[in-house]
């Protein structure tokens, strides 16, 4: 039997079990997530964290977290284990509500998963104490000198939780089926400030004694502890719209505002698509440049890289993906990690209404081309077995999922449901997908059965046009997929068949054209042998490597690194050094590490660099140039 189909007994079996739509407020046994989650340690069907709150103070000399966990549970009555997730994490003492000690074992490690710590309960009470550190190499976390900030006077932290890091820094229940409430209070040197994904209760801080400051928060909606975020450094505030505003370092501040102009008209975009916006606030931090994403959808705190930065919001489209995460991803949340693309297809697909809300179809559709166009090139790549949606992650990292199948595979098969009933049709129910599912964490097949019940129904003819089946557990793009094509984009292949022909870059008719069909011409230009010559031309006549669109500049350079072309080493080694988005590294390095004229280079360029990056970068570099 097909596994969705055995899943979807299976689901059905627990639904009944569990009546499904939990309420949020009154954390109960029943509402145990419904599918064990290979990734984690946990066995929430007998004590299950539902709040977690944190008393930590910030060490920069040091590089640790210290102080305590204190862990609200529900548990089955018989139950004589809490079973947490923890990565490196140094423990010293576990406690019970009395502050009475309770026994506690560290298993042996698991590759990639880290350590269970494993506490004895006592017979009744819920809640346990956990005093620990954090390591100095803690793989969430980075540690910043003031010398790798913009300012360069003051340390920064940050924290990165998806997928599995963020058993390095909390030790909880690290699986995104487990949703927890939140509280915290994080003391830190004056006067850097700090920074959570959750409610401020102290804007400015309070004294703490011994020139410290301490910063307390509170995330009353439960959420899944990858979205736990913490950042801390000279960071400075301005808003934006009444409940918009964006924080980063004080000499960036006037160039963030005005690139996230739109943000609150963006948040409009979508609540007309998702209906209303349910965490309150909408910030984004714009941290420093090692940050090893482009965005992470951090509730009520989106942080960013400063590569958004352009100048000119021609990359705005980031932000309306980490936005569309308020509801797909952040309200529905994928119950495991090989249920990553109900996260990113969903919300690539509603960045893409997003765009095409605020700047018009064409727009959206160069960007959903461009995502069409990257996902055929990485499948051609991948194993047949990881360009399925759900994907088999047993003995894997989760990151090994984290491919453009779950992103525009699974954007491709929500146009594709769209187009097949129309918007009219469409939109209620992605509205009521959000509704009935909202702050719990669902399954592939139970976005299977909603789609079943709440918008095919009996209609057969559907059914069978749509093969839901075959998207989720064959390889590849469906022949039925929805297509996808930019019709500025013929104009710019033309241009680029010309080009590699001979025409002078001067002659190209690039007359009004948009980032994104420039960021297309030097796609199509990458596997065309162009000679010095014509690559010298392209680079003088429209100044490529001086782009402020990391976009662009990272199509160049790759365009130059595929023909070996010396003269972009340069720029290639700044921007090597001066970022550190995981999406532009690893390819970079690839191509360099593909060719003996790039292996010395990207060692040479590598050495100087890893200090610089954060973990998640630095692990999936090491495994290409090491
Ligand atoms: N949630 C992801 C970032 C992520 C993915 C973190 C996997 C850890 C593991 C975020 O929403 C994202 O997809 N960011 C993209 C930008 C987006 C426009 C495709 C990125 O960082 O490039
Ligand atoms: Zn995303």
């Amino acid at each position: 039997m097909p596994w969705l189909a055995r899943g979807a007994v299976l689901v059905f079996a627990l639904l009944a079990a569990s009546g499904c739509g939990q309420d949020a407020s009154t954390p109960s046994m029943t509402a145990a997530p419904l599918v064990p989650d290979i990734h984690s340690f946990a066995r929430p069907a007998e004590a299950r964290v539902t709040h977690v709150a944190l008393d930590l103070h910030a060490d920069f000399a040091a590089r640790v977290l210290q102080g305590r966990a204190t862990l609200t549970f529900v548990r089955r009555p018989e139950a004589t284990e809490l079973v947490l997730d923890t990565r490196g994490l140094e423990i010293a003492r576990v406690l019970d509500s009395r502050q009475q000690p309770l026994a506690f074992r560290l298993d042996p490690a698991v590759e990639h998963l880290g350590q269970a710590l494993v506490i004895a309960l006592p017979a009744s009470g819920d809640q346990v104490v956990v005093e620990y550190r954090t390591s100095p190499e803690a793989a969430a976390l980075q540690w910043l000198t003031p010398a790798q900030t913009a300012g360069r006077i003051h340390p920064y932290l940050y924290s990165q939780g998806q997928a599995i890091l963020t058993r390095t820094w909390i030790p909880t229940q690290d699986s995104p089926g487990i949703r927890q409430t939140y509280e915290a209070s994080i003391t830190v040197p004056r006067p850097l400030r700090v920074v959570m994904s959750a409610e401020m209760l102290t804007a400015d801080g309070v004294d703490a004694g011994d020139g410290q400051r301490a910063y307390r928060f509170k995330m009353d909606q439960p959420v899944p502890p990858y979205l736990i975020a913490v950042a801390a450094g000279d960071i400075a505030f301005r808003a934006l719209g009444p409940r918009t505003g964006v924080y980063t370092e004080p000499t960036m501040l006037a160039s963030a505002a005005s690139e996230l102009e739109d943000l609150e008209k963006m948040i409009g975009a979508a609540e007309s698509l998702g209906g209303p916006y349910r965490w309150g606030r909408y910030d984004v931090l714009v941290l420093p440049p090692s940050f090893p994403f482009g965005g992470m959808e951090n509730p009520r705190l989106t942080f960013a890289t400063p590569t958004i930065l352009a100048g000119d919001k021609s990359l705005v489209a980031l932000l309306a993906h980490e936005l569309a995460h308020s509801w797909s991803g952040n309200l529905v949340t994928n119950a495991t990690w090989s249920d990553f693309w109900l996260n990113e297809g969903f919300t690539t697909y509603f960045e893409y209404r997003i765009m095409e809300a605020l700047y018009g179809r064409d727009r959206a559709l160069m960007l959903a081309t461009l995502g069409r166009n990257g996902l055929l090139r990485e499948m051609a790549d991948l194993p047949p077995a990881d360009t399925r949606l759900a994907i088999d992650l047993r003995g894997r990292d989760p990151d090994d999922g984290m491919t453009s199948v779950a992103y525009e595979k699974g954007a491709a098969l929500v146009l594709t449901i769209e187009q097949a009933v129309g918007r009219d049709r469409f939109d209620p129910w992605l509205r009521g997908y959000f509704n009935r599912h909202a702050f719990t964490s669902i399954t592939t097949q139970q976005f299977v059965a909603d789609l079943q019940q709440e918008l095919i129904g009996g209609d057969a003819a559907l059914r069978d046009r749509l093969d839901v089946t075959t998207w989720i557990e064959q390889p590849g793009l469906p022949a039925g997929a929805a297509q996808v094509a930019s019709p500025a984009f013929g104009q710019v292949e033309a241009e680029a068949r010309r080009f590699a022909q001979g025409a002078r870059a001067a002659t190209l008719d690039v007359e009004g054209w948009t980032p994104q069909q420039w960021q297309h011409l030097l796609e199509q230009l990458r596997p065309t042998p162009l000679s010095p010559a014509q690559l010298k031309d392209l680079d003088a006549t429209h100044r490529l490597g001086d782009t402020g669109n990391s976009e662009i500049l990272f199509a160049w350079l790759r365009v130059a690194v595929a023909r070996q072309y010396a003269p972009a080493v340069p720029a290639l080694e700044r921007f090597l050094t001066t970022q550190g988005r995981r999406k532009f590294l690893k390819p970079l390095y690839e191509d360099l590490m593909a060719s003996a004229w790039g292996q010395p280079l990207a060692r040479r360029i590598y050495a100087q660099a890893r200090p610089s990056y954060h973990a998640v970068s630095a692990q999936a570099i090491d495994a290409i140039v090491k």
